[in-house]
């Protein structure tokens, strides 16, 4: 029903991106606003970062997948340019990518969530004129299911603080 572009401080250093809208989102028109939503933010306000102030979030797809769908590999590829080119416009010094299907969409690389979380890889695309450092998280949803994850996204989080403090950002 609408586009869900983005929320959060458009000027922020750090840049989350997600898979694509649910249901609430779609009501809303805004990422990451129902129940994975309110643990994403619950989950970065343990490390100081909060919508309203220091960080920035969209998704790889900006409409909601009829009946929640994983988005297609298609649908995937013809968003792509589009939030390529938002985290372009947004220019953050650090991106986090949301689950596995960001890190799917946003990278080449065939490494799954499992072995990119808690890493740190340049990021870059051919509009920026140096890559910058990203990661990847858990996907809420996943640990809400799974809550037994919830040790190493806790270690992750702690991660992007400590590199956050390391870029002057504390
Ligand atoms: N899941 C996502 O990946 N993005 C949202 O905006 C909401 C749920």
């Amino acid at each position: 029903t609408n586009l869900v572009f983005g929320d959060g401080n458009p000027n922020a250093k750090v840049m989350l991106v997600g898979e694509a809208p649910g249901a609430d989102e779609d009501r809303l028109g805004k990422p990451f606003v129902g129940l994975s939503g309110q643990l994403l933010d619950k989950m970065f306000s343990f490390i100081g970062l909060e919508r309203s102030k220091n960080i920035y979030i969209s998704n790889v797809i900006p409409w909601r997948p009829p009946g929640n769908r994983t988005p297609t590999p298609q649908e995937t590829a013809q968003c792509l340019p589009f939030i390529q080119r938002h985290i372009e416009l947004i220019n953050p010094e650090l991106l986090i990518m949301v689950g596995g299907t960001s890190i799917k969409a946003l990278t080449s690389s065939n490494d799954g969530i499992v072995r990119l979380r808690g890493k740190w890889k340049p990021y870059q695309t051919e509009g920026m004129s140096s890559p910058i450092k990203s990661t990847a998280i858990f996907h809420p949803a996943y640990l809400l299911r799974s809550p037994g994850q919830k040790r190493e996204t806790w270690a992750d989080l702690l991660n992007i603080k400590h590199t956050l403090a390391e870029m002057g950002h504390a």
